[in-house]
């Protein structure tokens, strides 16, 4: 049945001239036959490059709402349109036009699980791979409103030390039920273990004060992890993030043991995503995702200034 559909899908895909970007937290069979994966960053990145005419965007709504407000020319697909993001329903338009008026003079800067919307009334979008960077290019006396997720706020003024970033109190409930305790334990249960933590966790503050002698702690994006499990000397990592990265990183590095800090940590919005509704989508063209003329416009500045930090 797999191997049907993953022949079907080859062949709507030259049909159409179509590609398929998947997103690292996709279930293992959509890894595997994306011509594109990566996390958020590379995915917008990719995106862009793309010569195709279609791109099928298999992850969450915003990333293909990111794709259409970069690519505009292309068609882009999301083969379920129901798969959100709960991170990103956090803050909703009306809220940060209050928040702006509080602080008149800061820059906003909204991380790109959100809506265009939201994108289309900040400065600056960045991602869990590029948040500090872009926080850092901002001048240092101005205030700063940084949306929507909590953790990664935190870890953002951890990392760059200013005061003046006032942090939305938002969160991703997949990263969020990542407990201290499962964490600890797992890292405990495994000496010499590295521990890869994504910033969405609310486990990183503890993840740091782990001692070096017990853990070394990372904290990364999906795609920052994926490099650092290639080049580490070390051959067992727990994990702390969504679980669909294992499969990717189980791949990559075959003599190495991966384990996920809490085995439930699975996102449903992700898993939202099969091969039978990216068959249907490339057959149909369903969902398109297209984003308004005058709101793209707006949106799109604060993405190119992400895509451009790097
Ligand atoms: P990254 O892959 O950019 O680290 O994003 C994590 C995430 O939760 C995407 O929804
Ligand atoms: Fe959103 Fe969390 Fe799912 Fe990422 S893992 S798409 S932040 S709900």
């Amino acid at each position: 049945m797999e191997q049907t559909l993953v022949k079907e899908i080859e062949a709507l895909k030259v049909k159409h001239n179509a590609v398929v970007l998947a997103h690292n937290y996709e279930p293992g069979p959509i890894q595997d036959l994306a011509d594109f994966l990566g996390d958020s960053l590379a995915l917008a990145r990719w995106a862009q490059k793309s010569t195709a005419e279609v791109l099928v965007l298999a992850g969450v709504y915003f990333m293909a709402e990111t794709a259409s407000i970069l690519c505009p020319d292309k068609t882009v697909l999301i083969p379920d349109s129901g798969a959100g993001c709960s991170l990103a329903d956090t803050i909703t338009p009306e809220q940060l036009i209050s928040w702006k008026k509080q602080y008149p003079d800061a820059t906003v800067v909204s991380y790109v699980n959100t809506s265009a919307a939201i994108k289309a009334l900040s400065d600056y979008c960045c991602t869990s791979s590029n948040a500090v960077k872009v926080v850092e290019s901002i001048d240092p006396d101005r205030d700063i409103l940084f949306l929507p997720d909590f953790f990664l706020g935190s870890h953002v003024v951890r990392m760059t030390g200013r005061k003046n970033i006032h942090v939305w109190n938002g969160e991703c409930h997949v990263h969020a039920a990542i407990e201290n305790e499962d964490m600890v334990n797992k890292v405990r249960r495994h000496p010499g273990a590295e521990l890869l933590v994504h910033p969405e966790c609310g486990c990183t503050t503890r993840a740091l004060a782990i001692p070096p002698k017990e853990a070394t702690s990372r904290v990364l994006s999906t795609d920052g992890m994926l490099f650092y499990a290639r080049t580490s000397p070390a051959d067992t990592f727990v994990v702390a993030t969504e679980v669909g990265l294992l499969h990717r990183l189980r791949k990559e590095n075959p003599d190495k043991t991966f384990l996920a800090a809490h085995d439930d940590a699975l996102c449903p919005f992700m898993n939202m995503i099969s091969l039978e509704k990216i068959r249907d989508s490339l057959r149909y063209g369903r969902h398109p995702v297209k984003v308004a003329s005058a709101l793209r416009t707006k949106a799109l500045i604060p993405l190119e200034r992400m895509v451009a930090v790097g």
